[in-house]
């Protein structure tokens, strides 16, 4: 954001305090502030009894061999127990767990019973294809229930998941599935999107053919269309539907890993974010009850991340579960088959919490009132909002047109590597502003610092930053941990660098302003600049890339590329299309740039840093910023005459 943007965040004078009906029924009231700030670690030991253990904990946190943390220690507990089967030894077995709908209208309503039923065949399956604790497992599949029950039956198994996003290409896949040397795929046909059948397997089919470490791949069939066949594929129908729906589980220690998540960071490959069990499940679950003032007896949930980003693990499948909650999982897009569908399973299943991101909320507003209009929405009671800062004007439109205004808005700031909510209101307490995350929740010690690490007043900005371990915190990047500690630990000594920036308010609220490193944020999805550049490279045309993430006005940012050619490549008509081609296929769609512009030159400082800065002012239709640490000024001059040259086109 820029520093105007900010200003005027600071003259937000609105203000959104809960009303009596909801302060009054609140799960979190204000005594779990003062309850966490007494004593925080036996605050988390309370925290921890909201699960099933099969051995209490000696030691609530052993932080000795810091920033390598250890929480629970010595605690034993299935995790898939605590999500399904403690609900059903309890007598929940007829609730409805997962309120499944599918894009093309297909509907399942799965309940805790058969949840447990299908979870148990799935874990015996894996077993019969070898499937051990300590095993890595690779998931890519679309949103529908055998994510989750597959998630779960690795959980139960004690197996670490590796979820990758069904958006990531073969090469993704790959990488991905060889730096966990997974033994296994789980993977579908295809899903539905947009009104097609999206094909899935291929890119499995083309990622395995250089996994050695792979042996089988499990396919679930979703949509039915024609996909190859090999050996080592098995049907997800024939191999998990003739097992057991028993199966007993063993207890796992507390700090058994449980999931590795990859995320984009400051450089072109991705990290493999490790989560582990006890004390992840104990911030997932605590984050789920006091900021969706979670009642399992009432509350319809919907939470509408894909299963493929930490929000999908973390609010869609462990947070609800444990603390049994009856939610809806969507497969398709919002406009399928119309603008109104979201609205529309809202009416039909009586959700009462929605959590999204500021993209699709931005995208609704543009689409207009009318659509949501139609819809019954009373049942709504909270909104959720994640994964960039959310402007103010969609906070309003959020709260207005969607929330009725009545429901509270919780705008809540994590990350993967945070594995839960860190910073977010309190519901039924919190008095809150348009586009602020307000502050730290109970438990949680966040600050905001200076170049030098020394924490910043009221109505002042610098880095976020975390000085205290908390229980959902990465364990380590998977295979590297002198990279966890360089990435996350080295800044300034023993605190936590989250890779944003944020400032304080006059009255100390605070206000998230986005990344401070090269990481973009489009459309709530985390990629580097490095990864696209390295991708653009790849493509024998390019000589050299430079890439930025511009301000979008719905994606929040987009990406622009500033493509230097090979002296021979030839230019054509659809080289620009090319490029932006062959990065959807190295990365994702989800990765392809916005804009791709040729250049001659790229603005490089003496010591041959790219000025990422002046290349944000071009891509924004700025006028250019101080350039005098630029080698060459020419250069700008050139990159602007390359903005009129064929192929400099945007689409
Ligand atoms: C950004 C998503 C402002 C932030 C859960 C962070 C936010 C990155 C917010 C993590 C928010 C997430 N306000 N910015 N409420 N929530 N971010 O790992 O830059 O996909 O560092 O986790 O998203 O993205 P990730």
């Amino acid at each position: 954001m820029t520093s105007d943007g900010f200003e005027n965040l600071l003259h937000e004078r609105r203000v959104f305090a809960p009303s009596d009906e909801f302060k009054a029924q609140a799960n979190a009231q204000p005594s779990l502030y003062g309850a966490a700030d007494a004593d925080r670690l036996a605050f988390w030991e309370d925290q921890a009894g909201r699960l099933h253990w099969d051995r209490k904990w000696d030691l609530p946190l052993d932080w000795t061999d810091a920033p390598f943390a250890q929480w629970f220690v010595g605690g034993k507990l299935n995790v898939a127990v605590n999500c399904v089967d403690r609900h059903v030894n309890d007598g929940y077995g007829e609730q409805v767990a997962i309120h499944f709908e599918g894009e093309p209208g297909d509907t399942r309503a799965i309940t805790y019973q058969q949840l447990q039923d299908e979870v148990c065949q799935a874990a015996n399956a894996l077993v019969e294809l070898g499937i051990e604790a300590g095993d890595r497992v690779a998931i890519y599949l679309p949103m529908i229930p055998e994510a989750v029950i597959s998630m779960l039956a690795c959980a139960r198994l004690g197996a670490a998941h590796s979820v990758i996003f069904g958006g990531f290409s073969a090469e993704a896949l790959r990488s991905r599935i060889n730096d966990a040397q997974a033994k296994l795929v789980i993977t579908a046909d295809g899903g539905y999107r947009r009104g097609k059948a999206a094909a899935l397997k291929p890119a499995v089919d083309e990622a395995v053919t250089e996994t050695p470490s792979v042996n089988n791949v499990l396919v679930v069939e979703r949509t039915g269309q024609e996909v190859e066949w090999t050996q080592r594929d098995l049907r997800w129908k024939d191999l998990v539907g003739r097992q057991s729906t028993t199966h007993v589980p063993q207890a796992f220690d507390s700090e058994h890993p449980l999931f590795i998540l990859y995320t984009s960071g400051t450089t072109g490959s991705p990290k493999g974010i490790l989560h582990t069990s006890g004390g992840y499940l104990t911030q997932t679950a605590y984050t789920h009850y006091n900021v969706f003032d979670f009642k399992a007896n009432t509350d319809v949930f919907w939470c509408t991340a894909d299963i493929g980003w930490i929000t999908g693990h973390s609010y869609v499948v462990y947070g609800p579960l444990a603390n049994r909650a009856t939610q809806v999982l969507y497969e398709g897009t919002p406009d399928s088959p119309h603008q109104g569908r979201w609205w529309e399973i809202i009416e039909k299943y009586g959700v009462t919490t929605l959590y999204t991101a500021p993209t699709a909320i931005r995208t609704f507003s543009k689409w207009g009132r009318e659509i949501p209009q139609e819809f019954d929405l009373s049942s709504l009671r909270l909104l959720g909002s994640v994964g960039e800062p959310i402007n103010p004007e969609a906070w309003m439109w959020y709260r207005s047109v969607i929330g009725g205004n009545r429901c509270p808005i919780v705008d809540t700031w994590w990350q993967t590597e945070t594995g839960a909510i860190m910073i977010s209101p309190l519901p039924g307490i919190t008095e809150c502003k348009p586009g602020s995350a307000m502050r730290p929740l109970p438990g949680i010690c966040a600050k905001i610092v200076d170049d030098a690490g020394v924490p910043v007043g009221n109505s002042e900005g610098g880095y976020l930053v975390l000085d205290e371990p908390w229980p959902a915190m990465l364990r380590g990047i998977w295979g590297d941990p002198q990279r966890y500690i360089e990435t996350y630990w080295s800044r300034w000594p023993g605190v936590y660098f989250a890779g944003d920036g944020a400032k304080y308010d006059s009255q100390g609220a605070m206000w998230l302003l986005g990344r401070v490193d090269d990481v973009m944020n489009i459309s709530g999805h985390r990629i580097s600049t490095a990864e696209v550049e390295s991708a653009l490279v790849s493509h024998p045309a390019t000589a050299e890339a430079a890439v930025v993430g511009a301000n979008d006005e719905t994606t929040g940012q987009a990406i622009v590329a500033f493509v230097i050619l090979r002296e021979h490549a030839e230019i054509s008509e659809s080289t620009v299309d090319d490029l932006r081609a062959h990065v959807a296929r190295e990365i994702g769609p989800i990765a392809k740039p916005r804009q791709v512009l040729i250049v001659k030159e790229l603005p490089k400082t003496r010591s041959g840093k790219i000025m990422r800065r002046l290349l944000r002012d071009v891509a924004e239709n700025r006028s250019l910023g101080d350039m005098s640490t630029l080698a060459d000024p020419a250069v700008m001059g050139l990159i602007a005459d390359g903005l009129s040259a064929p192929g400099a086109v945007e689409d």
